[in-house]
């Protein structure tokens, strides 16, 4: 699969959204919007209102990474609202089928997230279930962190789990993605980049967002397996 760039708008002006989504919106594939609730990580960033704004004002669909404390309570208003993906925390779902099922049931892809430290052969039998599974790849809560390269082995088996079964599910990486780690990750099998500080720290976000595809998509051809 072609390589998607998904620029978080956690390292973008919150004063400023609608602009600094459209800075990107002829090169992107989606926006990834970090919904943060202060109790599932330590940071608090926005919610439904914020996301039923943007909606109005982005021409990309809006890819929702929910890194709240009850996503089975909250989820499915994304999805219902119009957000392209949904994706919600293992750690945090205490019932993941239910409410991705939910997710997709309202029209959104669904996304299951797990953190750096949790295993993925866990989740091997949920992959049924959702669209995308989204690997972090620094400790969730804040942009601009460092590259957790010791979670890359995770990304290769997870590749190998869904080709294993022959399944249309994305495999996106976030946290610390850069035009230094992207190769990395495309060549561990991830297809879906997320990147913050890469796009919005950038003095030309839209020149960034070519420059990540264009290193993805060479490492992701040279990929062995
Ligand atoms: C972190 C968020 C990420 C964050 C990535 O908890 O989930 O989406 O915005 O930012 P960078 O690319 O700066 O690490
Ligand atoms: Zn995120």
């Amino acid at each position: 699969m072609a390589a998607k760039i998904s620029p978080s708008i956690l390292s973008a002006d919150f004063a400023r959204l609608a602009e600094e989504v459209a800075l990107i919106s002829d090169v992107a594939d989606w926006v990834h919007v970090d919904v943060m609730d202060n109790h599932f990580v330590p940071n608090l960033t926005l919610g439904l209102p914020v996301v039923e704004a943007l909606l109005k004002h982005s021409a990309l669909p809006l890819d929702c990474h929910l890194m709240i404390e009850d996503p089975d309570r909250w989820a499915p208003a994304y999805a219902e609202a119009g957000a392209g993906s949904v994706t919600i925390h293992a750690e945090a779902a205490k019932a993941p089928i239910r409410t991705l099922r939910a997710i997709r049931a309202a029209g959104a892809r669904a996304g299951l997230g797990i953190n750096p430290a949790t295993p993925v052969e866990p989740y091997e039998d949920l992959l049924d279930e959702i669209d995308m599974l989204l690997i972090m790849t620094v400790e969730p809560g804040f942009g601009g962190q460092k590259f957790l390269d010791v979670v890359l082995p995770k990304v290769r088996r997870a590749r190998q789990m869904i080709a294993g079964r022959d399944l249309p599910v994305w495999l996106q990486v976030d946290g610390g993605v850069s035009a230094e780690t992207i190769e990395r990750c495309a060549e561990a099998g991830a297809d879906v980049f997320v990147a913050g500080n890469a796009v919005y720290g950038a003095d030309d976000p839209a020149e960034a967002v070519r420059n990540l595809r264009a290193r993805a998509e060479a490492a992701s051809a040279g990929r062995t397996g």
